[in-house]
């Protein structure tokens, strides 16, 4: 199956959660990492996120000026099959075009030519298929994908085996708490020879913390 490059970006605490024990989300990169992160998302064709994101921390997605200067603007791509993204969410400003991926039948209309509804299968936990989703954005131009989480979409996308490289900042701080959401979520592994293998490609430091990049062996 032809499909785009995946790139997954995220930061995590040094205890690797990704957000707050309440799943709010907070600041765990530093500046530096910022400007990395909207360099990426600028360089990439699309940026793909959950449902569960745009609900908890309603991003826009897009690439700010004061660290890219004349921003391409990459696809913003929302994973959700029951047609729950609101109206209001600042994803689908128009900033940039969106492309909302449902199951079929709960495809919604919402206002303005730069919004895209389209519906995909559905695996067989009811979420949008990952591989159908790739061969569909492939078809669609689209030949560099990051995926910025969360932990449950960042799981799927480990667990089909479609992740080229991995980019994790890890965070000078402790966050803590039993429920709070961490890097790969979903149902996890079920032996330990499941585990998914990764290499490490570069450590660096960046700022106040450390970035690795990691590709699927
Ligand atoms: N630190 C970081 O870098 C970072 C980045 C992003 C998010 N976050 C944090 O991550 C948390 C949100 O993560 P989350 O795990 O709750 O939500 P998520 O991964 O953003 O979204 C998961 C939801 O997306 C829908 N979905 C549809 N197809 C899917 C598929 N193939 N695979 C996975 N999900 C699919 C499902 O809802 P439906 O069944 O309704 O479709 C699923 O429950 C927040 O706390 C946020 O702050 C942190």
């Amino acid at each position: 199956m032809k499909r785009p490059q995946v790139i997954i970006n995220c930061a995590m605490s040094a205890d690797g959660k990704i957000a707050s024990p309440t799943r709010k989300q907070m600041q765990i990169s530093c500046d530096e990492d910022i400007e990395r992160m909207y360099r990426l998302r600028n360089k990439c064709d699309a940026v793909l996120v959950g449902i569960g994101t745009i609900l908890t921390d309603d991003p826009k997605l897009t690439v700010k000026e004061k660290y890219v200067k004349h921003p391409k603007q990459p696809l913003r791509v929302i994973l959700d099959s029951k047609g729950r993204t609101p109206a209001h969410a600042l994803v689908l400003n128009d900033v940039a075009k969106t492309l909302i991926i449902t199951a079929k039948g709960k495809e919604k209309t919402y206002k303005g030519s730069h919004i895209e509804v389209v519906s995909c299968k559905t695996d067989r936990n009811g979420f949008i298929d990952v591989k159908g989703v790739l061969d569909f954005l492939y078809r669609k131009g689209i030949r560099t994908l990051l995926v910025e989480g969360g932990g449950t979409v960042i799981w799927n996308f480990l667990k089909n085996k479609v992740v080229d490289d991995l980019y994790i900042f890890i965070g000078s701080c402790i966050i803590g708490g039993k429920e709070t959401p961490t890097v790969a979520e979903g149902e996890g592994i079920k032996g330990e020879k499941d585990s998914i293998p990764l290499k490490i490609v570069e450590v660096k430091r960046i700022g106040s913390g450390l970035l690795i990049h990691y590709q699927s062996q």
